[in-house]
């Protein structure tokens, strides 16, 4: 079967299209035939060494993907072949097939598409973790969230809007920002053009803002921060910017607030149950409309190199989904 692999820490352009052996179930074990991959900012900084997983080479980029089951392995009896399913393995996806951990797998209803499943783990899953469980975001609160077109930003505009909050979506082009209004954001911002702090200051009025969705770092930061009301809670998701900020103490002192760490990899292995449950929630979300699980573009399987570079350019509003 064909397979993109990475054989060495690189760029996009290094990776390899080959052939490689079709896999078999371990005791577990389920092999999905993938319909469809999607990609994620941090398949750039795994194929380039710069993320807190390394794995052994030669590895497949791609942390989620949605197919049918086509055999499984002992002690395996949930699952059957020809089931559809969705899942996601940390890397590895991109690939015609994979062998993975029944339960890290989910049923996937009959009017749900593959190619929007595909991209509905890691966003949504991070991001339904960080506001309810980590922000506390309640109906009423308002909401900010940078890099907001992006696959988490969007998955915020939207779980925001289904808890309650008001939600102001930050991003760098008006094209971007009417994306994210067409998908529930409240207000926007262009950070390219307006100053962050300025806007938002404006737009929190007395109170002040209550939670930040923050999955891009950078010079964003602090403004954003400094925007929050009493108690209110930063949430830091990522450096899609690429700097790791550096915040004054004083700012989380002088207004009682937390900076709040939102690690949604390490949760799911502390509360695998927790996570199933809260898939769940997405999957019928997703099915009743609530959650768009937009699809920007799909590229075929060979072109994983492009459609990564279309992510570091950022080019992207929702997901880039591969097709084997
Ligand atoms: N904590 C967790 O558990 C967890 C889980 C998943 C993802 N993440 C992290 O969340 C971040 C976003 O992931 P994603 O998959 O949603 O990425 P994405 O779809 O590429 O979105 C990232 C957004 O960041 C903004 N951005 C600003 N500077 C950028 C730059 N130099 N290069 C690229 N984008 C830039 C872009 O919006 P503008 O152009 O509007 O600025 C872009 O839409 C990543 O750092 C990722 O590692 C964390």
């Amino acid at each position: 079967m064909k397979a993109i692999v990475c054989t060495h820490f690189g760029t996009p352009e290094e990776l390899e299209f080959v052939d490689i052996p079709e896999p078999q179930p371990g005791p577990g074990e389920v092999v999905v035939r993938i319909k469809a991959a999607a990609l994620n900012f941090f398949d750039l900084l795994i194929i380039a060494g710069k993320y807190q997983n390394k794995p052994p080479f030669p590895f497949s980029p791609a942390s989620e993907f949605a197919g049918v089951v086509e055999n499984v392995g002992t002690g395996v009896t949930v699952f059957k072949p020809g089931d559809r399913v969705m899942g996601s393995t940390g890397w590895g996806a991109a690939r015609e097939a994979i062998a993975t951990a029944g339960d890290r797998l989910v049923k996937l209803p009959d009017d749900l598409d593959f190619e929007r499943a595909s991209g509905l783990t890691v966003t949504y899953a991070t991001t339904l973790y960080g506001l309810r469980e980590r922000g506390e975001l309640k109906a009423g609160e308002t909401l900010v969230v940078l890099g907001a077109s992006g696959g988490v930003g969007l998955a915020a505009i939207e779980l925001g809007k289904i808890i309650g909050a008001r939600v102001i979506a930050c991003a760098s082009s008006d094209e971007k920002l009417a994306f994210a209004r067409s998908h529930g954001a409240d207000e926007t911002v262009n950070y390219t053009t307006d100053n962050l702090r300025d806007a938002l200051k404006r737009l929190g009025g007395a109170r002040g803002i209550d939670v930040v969705y923050d999955p891009v770092g950078g010079d964003y930061a602090e403004p954003a921060l400094r925007s929050l009301g009493w108690e209110g809670r930063y949430l830091v998701i990522g450096f899609a910017a690429g700097e790791i900020p550096k915040i004054p103490l004083n700012l989380v002192l002088l207004k009682s607030c937390d900076i709040r760490g939102v690690l949604w990899g390490g949760w799911t292995l502390r509360d695998p149950q927790g996570q199933r449950a809260l898939m769940q929630e997405i999957v019928r979300w997703c099915a009743e409309g609530k959650l768009s699980a937009h699809v920007h573009a799909v590229y075929p399987l060979a072109d994983t190199a492009n459609a990564l570079k279309a992510i570091a350019d950022r080019k992207v509003m929702g997901k880039i989904v591969l097709q084997p």
